[in-house]
């Protein structure tokens, strides 16, 4: 009697023991389901107070290695900084746009995409750019969006009060992504290829991207109608083009630009485009993703894109018309005539009060302008 209790009482448990074992693979399975979502690292959506998603990564570890280094003692702050954080390429979203292009499927829809760098302070720049060259619109019966791509500064109370400034402009307007990591120069190729992972994501068949900086002057109806001209215009095909840049050599000072050649040997960099503004197709900017994968990190979020075409065998072009140095316009002109304007596609280093007012002038129906006089 004892022993078929016992013996029942061993199956019983053999069977609880069986019963729980297959739950537990059962629950496993759908846990494996959660974290695939479509990337195979560990990474869990998580639903914010909006609604939408946002990507939520365990903090990434300083590499304390890093340290070891030849000369790594004497470099300035913001290198020891950049080279203990290099290797983090996944932080939190705290801005999303998952239907800025109106879905994935239907992105290519969309055939100029503006991704154009601007930091948390940088609240007069988005305004104006929103307003001109940057506003959302059909333009010869195609669509123009935008996106500001941004970090995070300061810390702190300054830290929230620019994140929630992000916040309201959101709101109103729907055109910020946002990651939390700290904006700074020599982050700005993180935040690149943050974008092209999103990119990837939500907007993979966008036909071509003007990708640049928030105080550049850009003539985006001429820029449309440039690439509406192309051989190839439904951005299928390769483009990169902009100021292009040949043999430029690497800063080995200790100033904004420095590279120690502990991380990058060459003294020379491949050709590649100013990242004041560059244009390149839906193709082009997800060969460079794809390519960056396999790349370390470079604080020169330009060169670095040049890096990238490099190992795809892939060629940056000149456009004549991409002029992120300026115009070099002689003393004795008006150096704000917008017949010097109409025609280019992008200038540097224009501000706020000057670019509202370029934009309304470049497009005055009664502007008259001398072709001889141009250039
Ligand atoms: C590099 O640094 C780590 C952590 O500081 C240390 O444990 C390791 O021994 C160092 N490696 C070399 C090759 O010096
Ligand atoms: C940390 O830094 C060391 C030295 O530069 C490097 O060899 C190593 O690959 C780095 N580790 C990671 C995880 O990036
Ligand atoms: C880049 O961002 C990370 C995350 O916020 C930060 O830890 C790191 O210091 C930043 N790097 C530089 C060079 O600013």
């Amino acid at each position: 009697m004892a022993r078929i209790l016992i013996k029942r009482w061993v199956t019983t448990r053999a069977s609880l023991l069986l019963l729980g074992s297959l739950m537990v693979v059962y629950f496993l399975k759908d846990i494996k389901i959660v974290r695939k979502d479509d990337n195979p690292d560990l990474k869990i959506r998580q639903p914010t107070k909006n609604n939408s998603y946002v990507y939520s990564w365990p903090r990434c570890q300083q590499n304390i290695s890093a340290a070891n280094m030849t000369d790594f003692s004497s470099f300035p702050d913001f290198m020891k900084d950049f080279l203990y954080y290099r290797h983090c390429r996944h932080f939190p979203m705290l801005l999303d746009l998952p239907d800025k292009c109106g879905g994935a499927d239907k992105s290519a829809e969309v055939f100029l995409l503006l991704v154009i760098k601007s930091s948390p302070p940088n609240y007069d720049r988005r305004a104006i750019l929103r307003k001109t060259w940057a506003e959302e619109r059909l333009h010869n019966g195609v669509w123009i969006r935008r996106i500001f791509l941004s970090g995070t500064t300061d810390s702190g109370f300054e830290k929230e009060r620019l994140n929630k400034l992000l916040e309201l402009e959101q709101r109103e307007y729907s055109d910020i992504l946002q990651w939390d990591f700290t904006d700074t120069f020599q982050n700005l190729t993180l935040k690149q290829i943050l974008f092209l992972e999103w990119m990837e994501r939500n907007c993979p068949n966008v036909r071509f991207l003007l990708n640049g900086d928030d105080d550049v002057f850009a003539n985006t109806d001429h820029m449309v109608e440039y690439l509406q001209g192309l051989k190839d215009n439904d951005g299928s095909k390769h483009l990169f083009t902009g100021h292009l840049n040949i043999n430029m050599g690497l800063v080995r000072e200790y100033n904004k630009y420095f590279v120690p050649v502990q991380i990058y040997e060459p003294n020379i960099f491949p050709p590649y485009c100013s990242g004041g503004g560059f244009l390149l197709s839906g193709y082009t900017a997800l060969v460079i993703y794809k390519m960056s994968q396999s790349i370390d990190l470079l604080p020169i979020d330009d060169a670095y894109m040049g890096m990238c075409l490099e190992k795809a065998g892939l060629d940056p072009t000149s456009h004549i018309a991409v002029r992120p140095l300026g115009l070099n316009i002689p003393s004795r002109l008006d150096g704000y005539d917008p017949c010097f304007y109409k025609e280019v596609l992008l200038v540097h280093g224009f501000f706020s009060v000057r670019m509202y007012f370029m934009w309304h002038r470049i497009h005055d129906p009664t502007l008259k302008c001398d072709v001889g006089k141009m250039m």
